[in-house]
């Protein structure tokens, strides 16, 4: 486990704050940085007029590489930060099933989609494939099937597709602050 340098967020604007604040390193060897990743994933959610629960969760899926401070090079020395869960940590609370969940079968779902989709395998990044290797790497086929029976998988799947695609250099998209209100309305 990593240390946190965020033991709590207690509020809708304390999760704005956060990736305001926070999200400006690089996203792990990709050209755009972690807020611009999380705000693309969430444009792109909104554009396919998909619920307000799933543009949250595009929008957090990766609040947890905010969440600890052992860098943007993490993967290379072996180490997977485990960052769904440290989202789910400490969001879990504040947020519905229909939000966290996505989140938590996030990196599920890629391998998930490695094995299922060669095409999808072939296509992922060199940061993304050696991440992959971290995670556990493809899913066997029955891991697979027990993964797509279970609930929110779908749309773990989806938010995942976002994850994929929020990687557009310079892409003019709407700040956190659009986001505020749906995160209001979802927070318990
Ligand atoms: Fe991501």
């Amino acid at each position: 486990m990593v240390d946190l340098v965020e033991p709590t967020l207690q509020s809708p604007e304390a999760v704005i704050q956060l990736l305001s604040a926070r999200g400006g390193d690089s996203y792990f060897g990709e050209p755009v940085t972690v807020l611009e990743h999380c705000l693309q994933a969430a444009h792109f959610a909104t554009a396919d007029a998909r619920s307000p629960e799933l543009i949250v969760a595009a929008l957090l899926h990766d609040v947890g590489h905010l969440l600890h401070d052992s860098g943007e090079d993490v993967a290379d020395h072996g180490i997977d930060t485990r960052h769904e869960e440290l989202a789910v940590y400490l969001l879990g609370q504040h947020l519905p099933p229909s939000v966290i969940e996505p989140i938590r079968l996030h990196v599920a779902a890629k391998r998930y989609l490695c094995a299922a989709d060669p095409a999808y395998l072939a296509q992922l990044s060199p940061s993304s494939l050696l991440s992959l290797s971290l995670q556990g790497g493809p899913m066997a086929p029955a891991e697979a099937a027990t993964f797509l029976a279970g609930p929110f998988a779908l749309d773990a799947v989806i938010l995942r597709r976002y994850d994929d695609d929020a990687k557009i250099e310079g892409l003019n998209v709407p700040g956190p602050e659009a986001y505020l209100d749906h995160l209001k309305a979802l927070w318990l």
